[in-house]
């Protein structure tokens, strides 16, 4: 976008004003993989990428029956691939499999000996775990938790930190067909207790304490009282990790060691149906109450496998290091699932990139030889603002491939990642998806598609979106507007746990049979697509509505912004004016700074961008999983007292300050 003048903008003729989105980026710098990327690729060429998609396009159903085939084991063969009834489907219908056996049993026959899972600790102890002695933690497991009294069908509550127990129990669950319900370890009791008695958990797991940035987080002591509001909740299994002193109740909690000590390490997988629950994992909805997403066992474990697998171009020898906790979707695909159902040597880290000290990540991948990092925008603007120093302190010449996920990535954050942490030869994948598709659904195959700064790029195999205006007709080459999946794919929701009106309702009423993902896209010259932020945070100027990325992007592009959010206020002459929230690097916030900052806007996107008020902040405001909460600023924004529901919110102290700033 540098060297794009924003001239022509204001003239950008709008044929559809009342619901298509007009781009205003123009990111041209284009990345083919490099020679020595290229070496050994599975999918080497786009010829390669584009042979595999159209096989699948022709035929979706026939594509997943085929690999589900070849890539599961089956107890019992499936007899019908797909039952699609919208918004119902059901996948590899008849048959039966277990996501742990193909996770672990299926390696013991060729990677027993290799390493599955290297875990750092907060404190920096390490401990590493070969697929054998993986497999024998998590039947110990699995027998502990039917000593425990868990059995097909139950749902386990888990509120643990980022410990190699927290896969035992994930991949345990799986092992007897147990579902869980992994709650990341920053919740409250209060938002504890709302998902236990919304999914009717009958057992909780938890851990004494978790270290927090050198301190204890007593996470017996929340469960505790989230316990005293979950009726359902009969047992609680704690594991002790920080030596912490926890009260344990008679005849409701044990202690995990005492458990594993009665049990022996033999527990065959129980053959379980395609469509049997394997998790449920809720994520705030933008509005009410949070939506228990339902995935299921056959369906998920493909996708999680075959997406891992082209996204990431896994090589044996690779060290994979996806740093999403897993209370996140994300954890549950690719720090469990996908990798170890691949065979992949994963790392686990139950620290913050920030302690002890701001070069934690780069201190890590020098350690363990890290081949794959994939971690978040979030983070990475994060790095941007600490300082190069704490990179150039560290060797991350093991590395050959990076990857984001979570939000869209501002080009210039892409270009510190890909200069500074990718020494210029790693690809990046920039993967789109969401906790409802299961798998990444959007992104370079790193060895077919050359990436574009911002951009997704492509859809994976098997994936078959559109983007539609709102009458439902498919909108111009870079016009932006609802982005759609026209088929269901395996790794699809079976639902909202409870809520089929719900369910029904927030993905598939706009365009009946079409799944609606809830983003505005476009979809550029070359048919690579540009995820233009969620659709109610689209802003509208004089009518033309215009997306936040674009405009933060072009805040970000300036040297002296770590980060910023746009969100539209209401203003009776343009419609709504557009209001920016932007954080500094090493900068003092000045008047002259904002007049710059706007000329800069203008510059590279136009007038019709430029920002009408602009606040510098210390820090935004962040959902616990690092997303900025636009409704919430856009309530500042246009100041309104009425802060709606924040139990997500990361750091309230940000608010008081961005409320200070505005009366000042
Ligand atoms: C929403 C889903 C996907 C796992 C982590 C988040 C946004 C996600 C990207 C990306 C632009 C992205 C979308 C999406 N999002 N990845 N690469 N580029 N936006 O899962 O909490 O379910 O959030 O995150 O808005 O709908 P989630």
């Amino acid at each position: 976008m540098s060297d794009n003048n924003g001239e022509n903008v204001t003239e950008n003729t709008n044929e559809n004003p009342s619901s298509s989105i007009d781009t205003v980026m123009q990111e041209t710098r284009l990345f083919p993989p490099t020679d020595s990327f290229l070496e050994g690729c599975e999918i080497g060429s786009l010829d390669a990428y584009e042979a595999l998609y159209d096989r699948a396009k022709a035929d979706p159903v026939a594509f997943w029956e085929d690999l589900a085939r070849n890539e599961l084991h089956w107890f019992e063969d499936f007899h019908t691939t797909l039952n699609w009834n919208v918004p119902n489907a059901e996948w590899f219908v008849g048959g039966k499999t277990n996501v742990s056996y193909n996770c672990l049993d299926r390696n013991l026959e060729n990677n027993a000996d290799k390493t599955a899972i290297i875990w750092e600790g907060e404190p920096g102890d390490v401990r590493t775990f070969t697929y054998r002695e993986l497999h024998s933690e998590v039947s110990r497991l699995a027998n502990a938790f039917k000593k425990a009294g868990v059995e097909q069908g139950d749902v386990v509550s888990i509120y643990m930190p980022m410990v190699p127990e927290l896969a035992f129990a994930m991949l345990a669950c799986a092992r007897i067909g147990a579902v869980h319900s992994v709650i990341f370890a920053g919740f409250s009791a209060e938002s504890i207790a709302d998902r236990n008695n919304d999914a009717s958990a009958k057992v909780q797991l938890t851990a004494d304490g978790a270290y927090r940035r050198g301190k204890v987080l007593e996470l017996k002591k929340i469960v505790d009282e989230a316990l005293e509001k979950s009726p359902t909740v009969e047992t609680c299994i704690v594991l002790a990790r920080t030596d912490t002193a926890v009260e344990m109740r008679e005849g409701r909690d044990l202690w995990w060691h005492d458990l594993l000590e009665q049990v022996d390490d033999d527990c065959p997988a129980t053959p379980l149906d395609s469509e049997a629950p394997l998790f449920i994992l809720y994520t705030s909805g933008s509005t009410g109450k949070p939506k228990g997403i339902k995935h299921t066992t056959a369906g998920y474990n493909l996708y999680a496998k075959k997406s891992f697998e082209w996204v990431f171009d896994i090589r044996d020898d690779d060290i994979f290091w996806c740093t999403a906790d897993c209370g996140w979707i994300t954890g549950h695909t690719y720090v469990a699932y996908g990798p170890l159902c691949a065979g992949a040597t994963i790392v686990m880290f139950e620290g913050a990139p920030n302690y002890p000290a701001e070069d934690r990540f780069w201190e890590l991948i020098e350690k363990h030889k890290i081949t794959i990092l994939y971690t978040a925008p979030t983070a990475i603007r994060a790095f941007i603002k600490w300082g190069d120093h704490h990179v150039d302190k560290h060797d991350l010449s093991s590395l050959r491939l990076l990857g984001t996920v979570g939000e869209g990535i501002n080009p210039e954050a892409w270009m510190w990642y890909h200069h500074k942490i990718g020494g210029a030869r790693c690809p990046i994948v920039d993967t789109w998806w969401q906790t409802e598709t299961g798998g990444i659904m959007m992104s370079p195959l790193p060895g077919a598609i050359a990436t574009k700064p911002g951009s997704c790029t492509k859809p994976l195999p098997g994936i078959l979106p559109a983007i539609l205006d709102d009458s439902g007709a498919p909108v111009r080459e870079n016009q932006g507007g609802k982005l759609v999946l026209t088929h269901p794919w395996p790794g699809m929701l079976r639902g909202i746990w409870g809520d089929d009106e719900r369910f029904q309702e927030a993905y598939w009423d706009m365009f009946p049979g079409l799944y609606l993902a809830g983003d505005n896209a476009r979809c550029d010259e070359d048919g690579y697509y540009w995820i233009m932020g969620r659709i109610d945070d689209v802003i509208n100027v004089s009518g033309h509505r215009l997306s936040t990325i674009e405009i933060e992007s072009a805040l970000v592009s300036h040297e002296k912004v770590a980060e910023a959010a746009a969100v539209g206020r209401k203003d009776d002459l343009k419609g709504q004016a557009i209001a920016v929230f932007v954080t500094l690097i090493d900068s003092e916030p000045s008047d002259e700074l904002k007049q710059e900052l706007r000329m800069h806007v203008r510059k590279e996107i136009g007038a019709l961008a430029q920002p009408d008020d602009i606040r510098f902040t210390n820090a935004l405001p962040k959902t616990r999983s690092g997303k900025i909460m636009r409704r919430l600023l856009k309530d500042i924004a246009e100041g309104n007292e009425n802060l709606g529901d924040t139990t997500t919110l990361e750091d309230y102290t940000v608010l008081t300050q961005l409320r200070a700033d505005d009366e000042s």
